[in-house]
């Protein structure tokens, strides 16, 4: 018994990997993430399709290990990459415990689906040469470190947070006048980007009417200048 955990990837179909297509099209069961998982990706596929928000975690489980048991091919997918706030772990525990292998096929996370959008780099050399990922505090985490992330200066992608940008953008202690990008549903057909400042993107945000399946990018990577030329291209 084998199970495929699979990142599908921001939203556009054709930024899955060649191999989670792949698993696609074979699989008999695929239980998606609804909400942040392509419909286009799922047309045409000859397995049965259950989505994930209309059920709770042990009943997930259930119906992936019924499926495994009867000798079934089970993807279990995932919006962007399945490491980053994909609560695979607690699927995967009780069907490791059941003797199922499990395999996980990487996607395109939505926050490199950002970058590209926005045309610019996470880390930038003389900008910021590091990243930061967090989300702020909410009905699933009592207290987030976002002020004491902030310090650090370097860039910050905040998943699962457009609900609580006011809040958040007050908490950053970093100058005021510091970038901000918020995007809406990168790569898919209804994008929305909306470029602000920690003053004023909050205020931008509401007005656009986003309150969710939107990430944060907070820095001067978004402005796209005051780099120096990495070493890679120098002449030899
Ligand atoms: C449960 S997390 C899953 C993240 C996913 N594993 C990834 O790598 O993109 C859901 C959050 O990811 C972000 N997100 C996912 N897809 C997005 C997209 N296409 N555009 C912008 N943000 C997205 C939003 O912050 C959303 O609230």
């Amino acid at each position: 018994m084998k199970i495929h955990f699979v990142g599908a990837g921001p939203g556009d179909p054709e930024l899955i990997t060649v191999k989670g297509a792949r698993l696609l099209e074979e699989a008999d069961l695929v239980v998606y993430a609804g909400s942040l998982v392509n419909p286009a990706l799922l047309e045409k596929l000859k397995a049965r399709l259950v989505d994930s928000n209309t059920i709770n975690l042990e009943e997930i489980n259930g119906i992936m290990l019924e499926a495994l048991e009867k000798g079934e091919k089970v993807v279990r997918l995932h919006s962007g990459d399945p490491a980053l706030y994909g609560a695979i772990l607690e699927q995967m525990r009780p069907l490791e415990e059941a003797g199922v292998e499990v395999e996980v096929v990487p996607g395109v996370s939505s926050l490199f689906a950002v970058a590209a959008t926005l045309k610019t780099q996470l880390t930038l050399k003389g900008v910021s040469e590091s990243l930061i990922v967090t989300r702020p505090a909410g009905t699933t985490l009592e207290k987030d470190q976002i002020r004491d992330l902030s310090r650090f200066g370097t860039t910050m992608a905040i998943f699962l947070g457009t609900d609580k940008i006011k809040e958040t953008m007050r908490s950053l202690e970093v100058s005021t006048d510091t970038p901000v990008a918020v995007v809406y549903h990168a790569s898919w057909p209804d994008e929305r980007v909306i470029i602000g400042t920690v003053k004023d993107v909050a205020d931008k945000v509401e007005e656009a009417g986003i309150t969710k399946s939107a990430l944060i990018l907070v820095g001067n990577v978004i402005s796209r200048s005051g780099f120096g030329r990495s070493h890679l291209y120098r002449s030899r």
